[in-house]
């Protein structure tokens, strides 16, 4: 579906890049249905029980989850690259192949936890159906062809870094996407010390997240805050590179707030708790660097002369994407930065482990620092492959920002909820045994939380929809400036 609007320079590196976000924004829509298939079974635990299983919707939700956002990075990185270099991505015909073999692979991954779901105990199970590490699930097999997919990525960026302009988002961006394929490494070998894997794992899910994601949050940020209200390239690039500094700098040895208790050394501890406490730092400092550029570029457009609300207000040139980019700056800020920071310290994270505030800071920080800014670059694609010069809201824009934002508010806020009975009823009421767990979960605030968690699922969910349809009809709908 070559869009007529895609022509010149990088039409070939675009047209992969909506392939990408395609396929990102049906697989959001099925991590949503076994969200919500999850989030039923919490509440009537027979539902779907020996045809779908809690354990198999769960691996599907958190595992279409990381999946989708990895498909729209790359596709965010093939539509910018063009832009930023100036030149088609080289090597652009393997990249086209790769998505294929990318996207065929996560089909048959799913169809085989749906309809074989568990194995014998094992190779044969670590091969071909489950490797069992939450969230990187997919079987061995598998990775191996994210390797081959990944290492055509990152070659596809590099070789078009080289040739092309480099400019200081490119920069980051190749040293950022190497470190980000190189991490999966460390959640593929298989040890029989539980502690030794749990160590190895909490590279890819922690270092992915918390330091090398949020490092491609940044660049996004800043390649959409130059597009979208045309901030100078020197003061982005210049809060670009501090983030960064500040991303790994905390992230790295952050690390620690997950080796408090699966067997490593006491000093993770003191580790932990004092790296990972400064993260929200750099998350500051993306809020800021965002709301701080609009209101600079603003200001300057109202000190024109003859300069109205109306006027002013058309300086951005993509409504729906921007206001993601917004959401972003919030959502990360809050669900990392300050749910995140709840928990972090050893002397709270011994009560708040494993209870469901881990499932609030999760989903908040999910949502807010990726699932945004990636439904942002869905908008930018609209945008362009339709050849739209200033995007507009619709009232379809309006009403699934809305629902989809207010739904996972909602939903953290159950949860956190739910969190603090545990907290408080089974950790330090009876003191976390084995009965103390259960009585936490069956007190009526936990219950009612649960009630309230699937209700805000629902409303996320019919945002999705109107999500779906937005950006399949939106490129059409004569409100826009084209
Ligand atoms: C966008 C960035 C982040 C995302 C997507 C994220 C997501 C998550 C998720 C999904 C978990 C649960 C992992 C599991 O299944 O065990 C988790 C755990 C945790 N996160 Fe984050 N997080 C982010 C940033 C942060 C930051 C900045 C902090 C600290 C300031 C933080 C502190 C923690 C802690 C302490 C845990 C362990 C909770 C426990 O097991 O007791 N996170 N995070
Ligand atoms: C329809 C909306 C949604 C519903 C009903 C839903 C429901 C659920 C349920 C029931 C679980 C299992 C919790 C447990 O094991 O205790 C879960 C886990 C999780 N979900 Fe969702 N979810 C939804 C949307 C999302 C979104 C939009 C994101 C992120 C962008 C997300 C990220 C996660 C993560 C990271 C986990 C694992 C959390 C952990 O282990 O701490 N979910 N979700
Ligand atoms: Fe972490």
């Amino acid at each position: 579906m070559a869009s007529k609007y895609l022509t010149g320079v990088g039409s070939e590196s675009k047209q992969l890049a909506t392939w990408y976000f395609t396929f990102a924004a049906i697989l959001f829509g099925a991590q949503l249905l076994f969200g919500l298939v999850a989030a039923i079974q919490f509440i009537m635990p027979g539902f779907l029980y020996g045809v779908l299983d809690f354990s198999i919707a769960r691996i599907i939700h958190i595992n279409a989850l990381v999946v989708w956002m990895v498909f729209a990075m790359f596709g965010s990185v093939y539509w910018l690259l063009p832009d930023e270099t100036g030149i088609e991505t080289v090597g652009i015909k393997i990249g086209k192949l790769l998505f294929w073999i990318f996207a065929a692979a996560i089909v048959v991954v799913v169809l085989v936890f749906l309809f074989v779901q568990v194995g014998p105990a094992d190779d044969t199970t670590i091969w071909f159906i489950t490797e069992g590490r939450e969230y990187i699930e997919a079987p061995r097999w598998a990775d191996w062809g994210i390797v081959v997919v990944a290492l055509g990525f990152v070659g596809n960026l590099f070789l078009t870094g080289m040739k092309g302009k480099q400019t200081g988002i490119v920069t980051v961006l190749m040293a950022d996407m190497i470190a980000f394929a190189g991490l999966y490494l460390a959640g593929m070998f298989f040890t029989d010390n539980i502690t030794v894997d749990q160590y190895w794992w909490w590279w890819v899910i922690h270092l992915w997240v918390e330091a090398t994601w949020e490092v491609f949050v940044g660049a996004i940020a800043a390649y959409g805050l130059i597009k979208m209200i045309g901030a100078h390239r020197k003061v982005v690039e210049m809060w670009l590179w501090i983030e960064v500094a500040m991303l790994f700098g905390s992230g790295i040895l952050g690390l620690g707030h997950h080796y408090f208790w699966i067997g490593t050394p006491e000093y993770w501890w003191e580790i932990g708790a004092l790296f990972s406490a400064l993260e929200p730092l750099p998350l500051v400092a993306m809020f800021i660097h965002v709301l701080y550029d609009w209101g600079k570029t603003q200001g300057a457009e109202m000190a024109k002369e003859g300069a109205t609300e109306d006027n002013v207000k058309s300086v951005i040139t993509n409504k729906p994407a921007f206001t993601w980019f917004v959401l972003n700056a919030f959502g990360n800020f809050l669900g990392a930065g300050i749910w995140g920071f709840f928990h972090t310290l050893p002397q709270v994270n011994l009560y708040t482990h494993g209870t469901q505030f881990t499932a609030a800071h999760g989903h908040l920080a999910f949502f807010g620092a990726y699932a945004t800014i990636l439904i942002g670059m869905f908008y930018i694609a609209i945008q362009g492959t339709n050849g739209i010069k200033v995007m507009h809201h619709t009232k379809l824009s309006i009403w699934s920002t809305s629902l989809i934002t207010g739904g996972m508010m909602v939903m953290t806020i159950a949860l956190t909820i739910a969190g603090y009975v545990q907290v408080l009823v089974s950790r330090a009421e009876m003191g976390a045994t084995w009965a103390a767990y259960f009585d936490g979960q069956g007190g009526v605030w936990f219950a009612q939380a649960m009630d309230w968690r699937l209700i805000a699922g629902i409303v996320v969910f019919i945002g999705y929809i109107l999500l779906a349809t937005d950006l399949l009809t939106t490129g059409k709908n004569p409100v826009h400036e084209k």
